[in-house]
């Protein structure tokens, strides 16, 4: 993969995004140590790199940490044996994160326009479902598991996303022989008076069925058991009285079916948050395929993933996903109290947004968005609030294709110049050229 050349450009944050040395042209790619050999596959910029080290949901009183912490003193309150880990490495092989969890080789998930190859054979995971195998072969195998992982996706750029988050991935199992017994053991709370939740899709049919492997009532016991302790989780959080309803209203959840290949039935909890439908998570009944394989052949489970700074923003009015990787004082020193229920974000000031809009005749194959989207993250780094596509158009007679983006400038911590944006701006326009090989206009 060919670099932008950084060095010309002298603006402060540059520094911060200078790739490890170990990144540049040489054949292997080190990460956390590690060195693992380059191909034709690989698609981790420097970027990227930089932040694996950083480990935020690890962070003292860093907010994704305040909410992992809380999750997880519900799950031992719960039962004491649920096992926790937050330190699993985030190199894991496509093994891992795609086959074992029975997806098909034409998913959509494993294409490089969505997922950064560390190599044809490892990628940087992007989900914590990744590890489900690696904690499901623990002997003796706890009752459960709760795993909290940086995540890594290529997608778009806008406040709501960013190519690193965090997920926590919770699994419970049960001995098959005993299930009825065991879906009694944990202490989960009783549902709090005046929470409103909806679950149409409680009876599993149609698309969204019974294993074969399992027998209906079996799988409803094990949904039962999940659905209960994941509506404690987010009483928990949110808080049955709750600051989540607009103008005092209830709490509201509601279950809707969901697809996953790893787990069937499956659906996915949303919560009304300000009045808007807020996705949680999806879980479901882990496909017994997995536990068989796994050494597990004489339990049932089920699994659920969830995203951390969904959440996170909406708990502490955080306006920003950049925000959580601010190296600021202003703002890891605001959540010192951990104190969820009324810990709110307070702003610094909002600095002064530009736009640039750039326009480009895309490569006649293999171009993709994403593609775009990660280049303005590489070079502008955390400077960029949003890139947005703004138009694009077929020339008549050539037949080539042009796009606009349009990119948003805004610092979380401080005023830029015109000159500095510019400049910023003039990278990104070189590294269109030489890294997408595009056709500036
Ligand atoms: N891994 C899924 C995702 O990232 C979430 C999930 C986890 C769904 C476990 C079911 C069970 O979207």
């Amino acid at each position: 993969m060919r670099r932008l050349a950084s060095a010309s450009l002298r603006s402060p944050w540059r520094e911060v995004h200078t790739p490890p040395a170990s990144a540049g042209a040489s054949t292997s790619i080190s990460i956390l140590g590690v060195q693992y050999p380059r191909d034709a596959c690989t698609n981790v910029p420097p970027s990227i790199l930089a932040k694996i080290p950083r480990g935020l949901h690890r962070v003292p009183n860093h907010p994704l940490n305040i909410i992992k912490r809380r999750i997880e003193a519900y799950f031992q309150r719960l039962n004491s044996k649920y096992a926790l880990s937050d330190s699993l490495p985030p190199v894991v092989t496509t093994t891992a994160n795609f086959d074992d969890l029975l997806i098909p080789t034409s998913h959509p998930s494993r294409a490089p326009t969505d997922t950064y190859y560390v190599n044809a054979t490892h990628v940087l995971r992007t989900h914590t479902s990744a590890h489900q195998r690696d904690v499901l072969r623990l002997r003796p195998q706890p009752v459960g598991h709760l795993v909290t992982a940086d995540v890594y996706r290529r997608d778009e750029v806008d406040v709501s996303h960013y190519p690193v988050f965090h997920q926590m991935e919770g699994i419970r199992t049960f001995e098959r022989a005993k299930l009825e017994e065991e879906v009694e053991v944990d202490r989960i709370p009783e549902r709090p008076a005046g929470v409103d939740i909806t679950d149409e899709a409680a009876e599993p049919g149609g698309t969204n069925s019974v294993q074969n492997a399992h027998g209906k009532e079996e799988a409803m016991m094990v949904a039962q058991h999940m659905k209960r302790t994941m509506e404690g989780m987010v009483v928990e959080l949110f808080g049955a009285g709750s600051k989540a309803g607009e103008n005092g209203e209830p709490l509201k959840m509601r279950w809707i079916e969901g697809y996953f290949p790893f787990t069937g039935p499956s659906w996915e909890l949303e919560v009304l948050y300000m009045g808007k439908w807020l996705e949680l998570c999806g879980c479901g009944v882990i496909q017994q395929a997995i536990l068989d394989e796994t050494g597990n052949n004489d339990r049932v489970g089920w699994a659920f993933g969830f995203g951390l700074e969904r959440l996170a923003m909406k708990m502490f009015d955080i306006p920003d996903i950049r925000l959580f990787w601010s190296e600021d004082p202003r703002f890891l020193s605001q959540f010192k109290s951990g104190d969820l229920g009324t810990l709110r974000f307070q702003p610094y000031s909002k600095y002064p947004a530009c736009y640039k809009d750039v326009s480009f005749w895309i490569p006649v194959e293999g171009y993709h968005d994403n593609d775009m989207y990660e280049l303005v993250r590489d070079v502008a780094g955390d400077l960029v609030e949003d890139v947005a596509l703004i138009d694009a158009f077929v020339h008549p007679k050539t037949k080539r294709v042009s796009k606009c983006y349009r990119i948003n400038y805004r610092s979380m911590d401080r005023t830029f110049t015109n000159d500095e944006i510019d400049e910023i701006q003039e990278g990104v326009r070189q590294a269109i050229v030489e890294r997408l090989g595009g056709d500036l206009r």
